[in-house]
């Protein structure tokens, strides 16, 4: 697949021609397909099939759905299961992670994206663990470590973080790796089972497209699932939910992961925006994305005196975060003029390129716009 390809695809979102829309590593842009997938769902499945659409499909809606994000970080059917937010599935993934394991800390990332840390301290309180920030350069495990959670892709700077070394790294001392996707999903090319990943989690909203709140997704590697101990033993987790036992027990596979009902417009708002996916090949979608981080990287450097935070290597996802005193009022006038990104505190504006939908001539004019403003 070409470049050019990669820009026709621009015409399954439904997006406006004069916007320049950076911000898809927060909110990914609607593909067009979904409005009236979710009509339909609305219509037809929940008005005219009602309570019978729970059996023909509802129900399955976790896993089939699972599969299908499976393939984009290399993970084999039955594996993979959606629903609940990131953070949630953070608990259960670490709660689970900690369980069997004789080691006294936790390790988070230094830089994590907040949630991650708050949802780890929870499970430090609630196990008796201890818990150390690392910078994922410096991890300084010991085989007192019982589990490290860390970003794939910081989400202040882009940075990407080496997935093979720091999940053998970890290993190498006897404890186990959570990853949080979040912000690599829809970027390259994953390879949790191939690694020997513990367990992963992700967001589907940023380059997945699959709309505000949509579900967020766990991996849980078939060789881990018996020793799986879901923290939150809900009924959809249950090897028959319908049987109503009054004790539970765990479903053998990945959908002892679930939880509770799951919010069936948003999955199938998911399902219908996946399907822009079906062809792409991740590789392709790579360097598409280094092209675009660069092409916006040496416009900036050329265009303005701002510096970029962003690794120069490949070790980037697809965002350039630019250092910039009073981003908040600097990031509001690019959005005045149709170029949306976003900034965190203290100072850096940041530019999410989503290779499905954002076109060279954007890269470029968001970064004219940027020097005509900071001028
Ligand atoms: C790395 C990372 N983890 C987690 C989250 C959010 O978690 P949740 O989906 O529970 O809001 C984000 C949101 O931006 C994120 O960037």
């Amino acid at each position: 697949m070409d470049r050019e390809e990669f820009c026709v695809r621009r015409e399954l979102f439904d997006l406006d021609d004069d916007v320049i829309y950076l911000d898809g590593n927060s909110l990914g842009a609607p593909p067009r397909a979904v409005a009236a997938r979710v009509a339909e769902v609305v219509r037809v499945q929940w008005g005219r099939r009602l309570i019978r659409s729970w059996s023909e499909g509802w129900w399955e809606a976790p896993q089939r759905i699972g599969d299908r994000i499976a393939r984009l970080v290399g993970a084999a059917p039955g594996q993979v299961v959606v629903g609940d937010s990131t953070s949630v599935n953070i608990f259960k993934a670490m709660m689970a992670a900690v369980r069997g394991s004789s080691g006294g800390e936790i390790v988070v990332d230094a830089g994590t994206f907040p949630t991650d840390g708050y949802i780890a301290s929870s499970v430090a309180s609630l196990t008796g663990l201890r818990i150390r920030a690392a910078s994922p350069s410096s991890l300084d495990l010991s085989e007192d470590t019982a589990v490290v959670l860390l970003n794939h892709v910081d989400y202040r700077t882009g940075e990407l973080y080496d997935m093979a070394r720091l999940t053998e790294e970890a290993h190498a001392v006897g404890a186990r790796i959570v990853w949080d996707l979040c912000h690599s999903v829809g970027v390259l090319p994953i390879e949790l089972d191939a690694l020997g990943v513990d367990l992963a989690v992700g967001c589907t909203y940023k380059f997945l497209n699959g709309g505000p709140g949509s579900p967020a997704f766990i991996y849980v590697p078939t060789a881990g699932q018996a020793s799986f101990e879901n923290p939150l033993s809900g009924w959809h987790g249950h090897a028959a939910p319908f049987a109503m036992e009054p004790s539970y027990t765990p479903d053998p596979g990945v959908v002892r992961a679930r939880v509770g009902t799951p919010d069936i417009l948003s999955m199938l708002a998911l399902d219908a925006a996946l399907d822009v996916w079906d062809d792409v090949d991740l590789g392709e979608l790579r360097t598409r994305g280094l092209e675009l981080t660069a092409l916006f990287r040496q416009q900036v450097e050329k265009l303005t005196s701002l510096e970029v935070i962003t690794p120069d290597s490949e070790w980037r996802g697809n965002q350039i975060s630019v250092r910039c005193p009073d981003a908040a009022r600097v990031m509001d006038e690019l959005i005045a003029r149709n170029v949306i990104g976003d900034h965190r505190p203290p100072d850096v504006l940041r530019f999410g390129f989503a290779p499905l939908y954002v076109r060279d001539e954007d890269a470029v004019r968001a970064a004219e716009v940027l020097a005509e403003i900071t001028r």
